[in-house]
């Protein structure tokens, strides 16, 4: 099938001001082979959800260990207290699985998820794991057997004390050719504000998953730091299941592996969600990982996934102009070859870098058609950087405070990058 992408603005620039370049595309494919969407019921979750948390990864940094949590309200030890920082972490199969995430006091061991599809059917009640973190107990109900293409509805806690009733979409089923909007986000530290605003906007948008570039908070060992961000992501985090991709400001620290539960315990992970694959490798790699193993296991990754688009996902930049980090010189050497190794990844997701930028299509050193768009979205709230190292193959720099749309059916991927303001600073299209 043709590959054909036109940007219509390449102009080389430095990291400008809310400049308003806007690239663009097109060229059509047919629908031909592709499934329509299922139509379900009720009856197709018949059986229900259930708790799977037992197959959640053991955490290597930190320590901490993992409690497997008893069912009865009479082995409660801690006071009353009502769950705090409650999120939604997405299982490796998105049409399916789900993490509910929120944090109590220590010594309170009894929590447990109710799940339904509606706020006064919440008809399943599933308890998960919990892990004791310097003080803290953070609760992970792990959700398998959803139903996919369901709005689901559910509170986290225990008769001590519940949550605000949440909501999440699981995706449809791979194959599947119903479209699917996702939100990419990064490097948030020390701009709440900012965070607040952007991630008001993505709620606001009602995407099915934000995928965050890392960098959440400036010390991934301080507490205070990630209650912050928790408190100006809001509500939002009842509502979008976050992907995350650590950054080294994340440091692999035990707050991170315990808040986000990866299915490996070393902070890659890939997830299927609809028409898209995303490959989220830990390019921090944790102690006794090399990134020529993450490398390693990207590439295996790749070549066993199945969906139409391949996202893979790091923090630093491979292919960036950007000052003063620009591009990473290991991810170059370990992370680049891999990517170009697959024609059909079109799209590589970073952070780091404080701004927004994308490449030319990009392989094998130079700007091809049909290569690779390296996207930095960087700008979620942390200090705005500036300047260029002018290299040939950025397409596009904006120094702005930002988020990604990303819309995608089987064979088109819509990218719309949105300021503080809601102005479009970017649009392109990948077609396959
Ligand atoms: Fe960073």
């Amino acid at each position: 099938m043709g590959v054909i992408v036109l940007f219509g603005s390449l102009s080389l620039v430095g990291c400008i001001e809310e400049d308003g370049a806007v690239g663009v595309v097109e060229e059509g494919a047919t629908a031909e082979g592709l499934a329509e969407p299922a139509v379900l019921t009720p009856d197709a979750a018949e059986e229900g959800p259930y708790g799977c948390g037992a197959a959640l990864g053991t955490p290597v940094d930190g320590g901490f260990t993992q409690t497997v949590q008893p069912e009865a309200d009479s082995l409660l030890l801690g006071a009353p207290d009502v769950p705090v920082n409650p999120h939604l972490v997405p299982g490796a199969d998105a049409a399916h699985e789900m993490m509910l995430v929120w944090q109590t006091a220590a010594g309170t061991i009894g929590g447990r998820a109710q799940v339904g599809f509606a706020e006064d059917g919440l008809s399943w009640t599933i308890p998960g794991v919990s892990y004791a973190v310097a003080g803290y107990r953070i609760h992970v109900v792990r959700l398998c057997g959803l139903a996919s293409d369901r709005s689901w509805r559910f509170r986290v806690g225990s008769d001590n004390g519940w949550s605000e009733v949440g909501s999440f979409t699981t995706f449809p089923e791979a194959g599947v050719d119903t479209p699917v909007r996702v939100a990419v986000i990064g490097d948030t530290r020390n701009g709440p504000a900012s965070f607040a605003s952007l991630f008001a906007d993505i709620d606001a948008a009602g995407v099915d998953l934000v995928v965050f570039t890392g960098d959440a908070v400036g010390n991934g060992t301080n507490w205070e730091e990630w209650s912050e961000w928790y408190e100006a992501g809001g509500t939002a985090f009842l509502h979008q299941p976050l992907l995350f991709a650590p950054g080294n400001h994340e440091g692999n620290d035990q707050y991170y592996f315990a808040q986000f539960p990866s299915h490996t315990g070393v902070g890659h992970q890939a997830i299927e969600a609809g028409p898209l694959h995303f490959s989220v490798v830990n390019d921090n790699p944790t102690a006794g990982v090399t990134l020529e193993a993450e490398a390693a296991w990207l590439a295996a990754d790749l070549a066993a996934a199945t969906a139409p688009w391949k996202l893979p996902m790091w923090h630093k930049p491979a292919v960036a102009a950007c000052q003063p980090h620009g591009e990473d010189p290991n991810n170059r050497q370990w992370l680049l070859p891999v990517v170009d190794a697959f024609p059909e990844v079109r799209l590589v997701l970073n952070g780091h870098n404080h701004n927004y930028e994308r490449s030319s299509p990009y392989r094998g050193g130079q700007v091809v058609e049909g290569g690779v768009v390296h996207l930095t979205s960087g700008g979620g709230g942390a200090p705005l950087y500036t300047g260029s190292y002018g290299f040939d193959y950025s397409a596009l720099q904006v120094k702005s405070q930002h988020w990604v749309l990303l819309e995608a059916d089987a064979r088109t991927l819509n990218v719309t990058a949105y300021d503080l303001a809601g102005n479009v600073i970017d649009q392109f299209t990948l077609v396959r």
